[in-house]
């Protein structure tokens, strides 16, 4: 059970997302399917200490079984990964390896060597063709789609990094059986975040099929990626370098998420469920800043229920709404010191509101 969604973006050259179970099987034969990849290439393989294990060997045999030689390289799991350093040392071993402008780097794992990868391979010679190969469910459904690429600095996530466009995408959803509950969570999160902001019938769809998305349902989990994918597409095709207003939608719950994640302490609550409280919270200053309480006490109850059922119930987190604050205005999408905040006040409603300190802290004090 395989599809496929292309995404054509202005300027870029189309390329296609392959969603499937064992779709990385055919990685190799759909790679040579695009013209200009002929098995001539170098490829590097770029994968995280977790994911080598499971399925550096799967992909490595068909790259070669498409005639493609390929060289890897397994970087530590987890986020300290996003590095300059790292990236540095990518660069020096593609050199090493005598690898020139033809070459093609495949991205084996989560966000994390999505990002790194992709970043590598926009740098590398100014430039050489990227394919993401993810292996977490928040990676099939936002990060190998879109072509933000990024490494980390000490003084905060993804401050450096570029607008680089894989060829190809392969969402093999096999890999997902081996994917931690957490992670799995935080896909969730991302899953219905796409929802809220795409549509209706997206966002009842969801509902009607929440809890089979959270028990792993392999079906439903593949029509999520697909219309996840079909969704950041359209979005992305608006707006490719998030300067026209549109991209920062899929912000939405992400203002006070991060801000969350930054004052717990990176990891000691998943991305998702981060999110999934910025959400929550975003609909409460929808309320306050937009008015029509009612009709969005409304929707604030669907999408309360659609987070519960996915696994992500409301979270137990304190913090004085000052230290929350002063985090959102780090955020590199704070502008000028003013936080703004995608607020819904509806399904597919959205609106980017700049929010003044004394409503945000008063909002957060409640
Ligand atoms: P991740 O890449 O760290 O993966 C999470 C964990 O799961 C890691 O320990 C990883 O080794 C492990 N893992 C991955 N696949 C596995 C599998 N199939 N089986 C078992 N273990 C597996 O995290 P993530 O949530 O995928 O991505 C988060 C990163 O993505 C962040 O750095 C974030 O900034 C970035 N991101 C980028 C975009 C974008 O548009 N580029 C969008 C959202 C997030
Ligand atoms: N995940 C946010 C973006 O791609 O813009």
């Amino acid at each position: 059970m395989a599809t496929k969604v292309i995404v054509q973006l202005p300027g870029e050259q189309d390329y296609a997302v392959r969603i499937g179970s064992g779709v990385i099987a055919k990685l190799g034969q759909n790679l040579r399917e695009i013209d200009r990849f002929s098995a001539s290439r170098d490829v590097l393989v770029i994968t995280d200490s977790n994911v080598g294990p499971l399925y550096l060997a799967h992909v490595k045999a068909s790259l070669a079984n498409a005639g493609f030689k390929s060289a890897d390289i397994t970087v530590p799991a987890g986020e300290d990964t996003k590095a300059v350093e790292v990236a540095a040392e990518i660069w020096s071993a593609m050199a090493q390896l005598s690898f020139g402008r033809d070459c093609l780097v495949v991205a084996l794992g989560g966000g994390v060597v999505g990002d790194l990868a992709g970043f590598v391979a926009s740098t590398y010679m100014r430039g050489v063709p990227v394919v993401q190969v993810p292996t977490t469910l928040l990676a099939m459904v936002d990060s190998s789609v879109g072509g933000k690429t990024a490494v980390n600095l000490p003084e905060g996530k993804n401050l450096v990094g570029t607008f680089y466009q894989p060829s190809f995408v392969c969402a093999d959803t096999d890999t997902l059986a081996t994917l931690p509950e957490r992670e799995w969570r935080c896909g969730c999160a991302e899953v219905a975040k796409s929802a809220v902001i795409d549509s209706d019938d997206f966002f009842f769809w969801l509902l009607d099929n929440a809890e089979a998305m959270a028990a792993r349902d392999a079906t439903v989990a593949m029509e999520a990626i697909q219309r996840c994918v079909v969704f950041k597409a359209g979005v992305v095709a608006q707006d490719k370098t998030e300067s026209a207003g549109v991209r920062e939608c899929l912000n939405y719950g992400h203002t006070l998420g991060h801000a969350i994640e930054a004052c717990a302490g990176y990891g000691t609550f998943s991305h998702g469920a981060a999110v999934a409280e910025g959400m929550r919270f975003a609909v409460r200053l929808a309320a306050d800043m937009l008015g029509g309480a009612d009709a969005i006490g409304e929707f604030a109850d669907a999408q309360g229920d659609l987070l519960d059922m996915l696994g992500l119930p409301p979270l137990a987190f304190e913090a004085a709404p000052e230290d929350l604050l002063a985090a959102m205005k780090r955020d590199k999408k704070a502008r000028g010191g003013e936080v703004r905040f995608v607020l819904a006040r509806d399904i597919a409603t959205w609106e980017i509101v700049p929010v003044a300190d004394e409503v945000i802290v008063k909002a957060l004090s409640r």
